[in-house]
């Protein structure tokens, strides 16, 4: 099948224009400021966080343009981008502020993909789909929550919700967020997990490192804690049906799943809380391949693989073959476009080919298994082409 050799970027993100001039208008983070530099030339830069290293990051074009997206993607033979605005999203707005900029963000997004070019001029697909968003803040109402899910799964270039760690205040594992992954699940959506706050800062220690700890191990701790309060919270057990995307191949949960059954089992609060043991629900998962290396894929496939043959998860793909076969299937290639550009001016981006290299060197897996995780299993997971 033609749409099987497409590269698909799941995990690439935009700052809508709409949101980056209200980033503009902001005072405290997360903003966006000029300063002058050193030579005396003015710069933009993004500020996500108040504590955040090195007074954030310089911004432009790359983060809120689509013909920037659009351009980044030719040259790197990105054929299609399911797009998702960055952090952190609406997750500081009073409730009535964010449903209203959910619902604007959503109708932008919507266009943004809608009026993209199409892949050819024989095909309906587009170049651009999305992730919405939803007002997950505190106070909001669990009706405006449903009325944003409804909103995105109407709007026909949106096949998911990109979603933070906090909830409404308390996290994922929030029972108040029942009706909201029922309704996401039978609407088919995909949520794609991502994490913005990383964990205590103090654990960074007085060095300046830049952005080094929190990006590779406060944000995939984050995702990692994340999604296991929400295992440990039987949401997979009352709603089978819901796709949940992680975000930096799941970050440490792959590593720990072994070690999060074996204290479930020794745990007298929680040992005969779930229907299963917890690997079978890494084989729920699906996993961004934004590792960088071709060690951390395989394993990432095998620990999926294990959850299938072991533990009685579905395969989503592939029914037979090796663990790292079907692990594969449920593992999708991503840039986190803008962010990781290269420090010096080079043609592509090492935080792309990186990623590709290592899709193409995994030990174990086959031509097939590499066209599935570079586009096949967006294709089918997120329906493009229909
Ligand atoms: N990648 C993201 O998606 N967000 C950040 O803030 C940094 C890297
Ligand atoms: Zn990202």
């Amino acid at each position: 099948m033609a749409a099987q050799r497409l590269l698909v970027d799941i995990h690439t993100h935009v700052y809508l224009p709409r949101y980056a001039s209200f980033l503009r208008s902001r005072s405290a983070a997360p903003r966006i400021f000029t300063r002058t530099t050193p030579t005396g030339t003015k710069e933009e830069r993004l500020l996500i966080l108040d504590d955040e290293p090195s007074g954030g990051r310089p911004i432009g074009a790359q983060y809120w343009d689509r013909d920037e997206k659009l351009k980044f993607m030719d040259r790197h033979g990105i054929n299609v981008s399911i797009v998702s605005s960055a952090n952190p999203w609406l997750d500081f707005l009073p409730a009535s502020t964010a449903h209203q900029l959910a619902g604007e963000l959503n109708e932008d997004l919507e266009s943004y993909c809608s009026t993209s070019p199409s892949l050819s001029s024989s095909d309906t697909l587009k170049r651009l789909y999305g992730f919405g968003l939803l007002p997950l803040v505190p106070e909001v109402s669990i009706n405006s929550l449903l009325e944003i899910v409804d909103q995105i799964s109407k709007l026909p270039h949106l096949r998911g919700i990109i979603m933070g760690t906090r909830g409404i205040g308390n996290g994922l594992d929030d029972e108040a967020l029942e009706p909201v992954w029922e309704a996401i699940a039978k609407a088919g959506l995909v949520v794609f997990l991502h994490p913005h706050y990383g964990v205590d800062s103090s654990a960074w220690g007085a060095k300046d490192n830049g952005h080094v700890l929190p990006l590779a191990l406060g944000f995939t701790f984050e995702t990692t804690t994340a999604t296991t309060r929400l295992i440990l919270s039987g949401v997979f057990d009352r709603h089978p049906t819901l796709r949940i995307l992680l975000a930096h191949s799941g970050g440490a949960l792959p590593q720990l799943s072994s070690r999060l059954a074996s204290c479930i089992d020794h745990d007298p609060v929680v040992a005969s809380r779930l229907k299963h043991d917890a690997r079978y629900y890494l084989g729920k998962l699906y996993f961004d391949a934004v590792a960088y290396g071709p060690e951390e894929l395989g394993f990432v496939s095998d620990v999926i693989g294990r959850s299938v043959f072991k533990y009685g998860s579905d395969a989503d793909g592939f029914s037979s073959g090796t663990k790292k076969v079907v692990g594969s299937s449920r593992m999708l290639f991503g840039t986190d476009h803008p962010f990781f550009p290269p420090l010096k001016e080079t043609d592509k981006w090492k935080s792309v080919t990186e990623n590709l290299e290592a899709i193409e060197s995994v030990e174990g897996w086959g031509e097939v298994e590499k066209e599935n995780v570079r586009g096949g299993n967006a294709v089918r997971i997120f329906g493009l082409g229909s």
